[in-house]
């Protein structure tokens, strides 16, 4: 069984993860600000992404693409048309429902028995205006996905790079949208953060790279530690296929409300590059010149949620066991996605030669990673803090360290003890780190 939402909530605010934006004004609906330690796990979330994607392949690009774009971008890509809920409002509560989270058919208003609206369309998509005059002519849009930023980048990436099809460009970057149905903490956010691929195929090939790319994705989360068990695949019906997609598998986590998307692997077809084509009345052909032939490419787009990834690596790695009677928290987190990789815990704050090796280590470590320095506490204490932000290693130093030149290292999961050269400690880190 999954655990309590409730004490993932708790520890994301008592430890520094995750904090509500704007808490001191009351709170801002459905957005969240990532704390000291929430902010290491998301970037690392990022970077275990990326490296696996740009780094470990040889077919793919990353990319940056700007928040802001072209407002016939969106036109083009059929959000201003159909990126919309159907809603209905409450004429007593003034509240606003999703037609499809309540009772089929309903009039009444399921919070306070109102008559409800008729059910009508609400985009989801933020407007804003550029520059000095707010008129048509300047309204823009925060990107509801980063993908299009990929779109019409595409010849760009083709031309600069000399890419030959397949190949992708991978990008991580903020998307916002102005959801209604909100709740179950960072899961469903008006901005958030997503990790797209858009991996552009010969047509007639897209249906093997988009069974490979859903396997491939799956195999990501359970690499970086996610249990089998809390993952499945869902195939969409044709009737739940967003406008541009052909077809579409989920990669759903057993979350503790129920088991939800984490990521979404569709295979868009050329929908967007001929949309693109059309609009812009530039060619996004792919010339391939083994074949002497011109064709748009399909698109299979595997695409992930940041914040979404790093909720269910929370909720995945939270374990609670009682050791010596007494309970520990642990966050078991792949160590390449622990906030603080090692802290070093002076065992007598009193004695001046300890502190000052302590802290010349800490020094020494900080060159190679992120390293916590403890001393504020008795040592059960200080084990027990790390445990629970998912701090792996855990050095401590004593009186004998001052003589034998050893320190003492701890493993956050089995707790184990080993006796280790100071001089020689970076490199047994980094080489645990390193290791699985
Ligand atoms: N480019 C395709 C696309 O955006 P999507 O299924 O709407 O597809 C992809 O979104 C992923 O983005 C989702 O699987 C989810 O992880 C994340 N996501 C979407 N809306 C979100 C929201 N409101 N809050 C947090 N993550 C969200």
């Amino acid at each position: 069984m999954p655990v309590d939402m409730t004490k993932i909530v708790s520890l994301c605010k008592r430890r520094g993860f995750v904090f509500q934006s704007s808490e001191i004004y009351g709170g801002m609906g459905s957005v969240w600000d990532y704390g000291p330690l929430g902010a290491e796990l998301k970037r690392n979330v990022k970077e275990a992404w990326w490296r696996a994607n740009v780094y470990e392949r040889d077919d793919i690009e990353g990319l940056d693409a700007a928040i802001l774009m072209h407002p016939r971008v969106w036109e083009a890509s059929g959000h201003v048309a159909s990126f919309a809920d159907t809603l209905v409002d409450c004429i007593t509560c003034k509240k606003r429902f999703r037609v499809d989270k309540i009772q089929p058919g309903s009039k009444k208003c399921p919070e306070c028995g109102g008559a409800l609206t008729e059910p009508r369309q609400f985009n989801l998509m933020f407007k804003t205006h550029c520059g000095a005059v707010e008129n048509e002519e300047g309204i823009a849009y925060l990107r509801p996905e980063t993908a299009q930023g990929i779109f019409v980048n595409f010849s760009n990436v083709i031309d600069s790079l000399r890419r030959k099809i397949p190949f992708g460009i991978a990008q991580t970057g903020k998307a916002f949208r102005n959801e209604i149905t909100t709740g179950d903490f960072t899961f469903r956010s008006r901005e958030f953060e997503q990790m797209e691929i858009e991996y552009f195929v010969k047509p007639g090939t897209d249906e093997e790279w988009y069974r490979k790319w859903v396997q491939e994705r799956l195999n990501w989360y359970i690499r970086f530690g996610i249990k089998k068990e809390n993952l499945r695949l869902r195939e969409h019906a044709k009737d739940e296929l967003a406008h541009y997609a052909k077809a579409c598998t989920d990669i759903e986590y057993l979350f503790p409300m129920d088991w939800r998307e984490l990521e979404g692997i569709a295979n868009r077809t050329d929908f967007d590059l001929k949309a693109h084509a059309k609009t812009s009345g530039k060619t996004l052909e792919y010339f391939d010149d083994q074949a002497n032939e011109r064709y748009i490419p399909y698109v299979i787009e595997p695409s992930g949620g940041v914040d979404r990834a790093v909720l269910a690596f929370l909720i995945d790695s939270y374990r609670e066991e009682v050791v010596r009677k007494e309970k520990r928290v642990v966050l078991g987190l792949h160590k390449a996605l622990a906030p603080v990789k090692a802290a070093v815990l002076p065992l007598l704050r009193n004695r001046d030669e300890v502190v000052r090796m302590a802290e010349g280590i800490t020094g020494d470590l900080r060159s190679a990673f992120r390293v916590m320095y403890d001393d504020t506490a008795s040592i059960g204490r200080l084990y027990r803090r790390q445990d629970e932000i998912g701090t792996p290693y855990c050095v401590t130093v004593d009186v004998d360290s001052l003589t034998d030149k050893k320190v003492t290292v701890r493993d956050r999961d089995s707790m184990e003890q080993d006796r280790v050269e100071a001089s020689n400690l970076k490199a047994y880190l980094l080489d645990k780190l390193e290791g699985d």
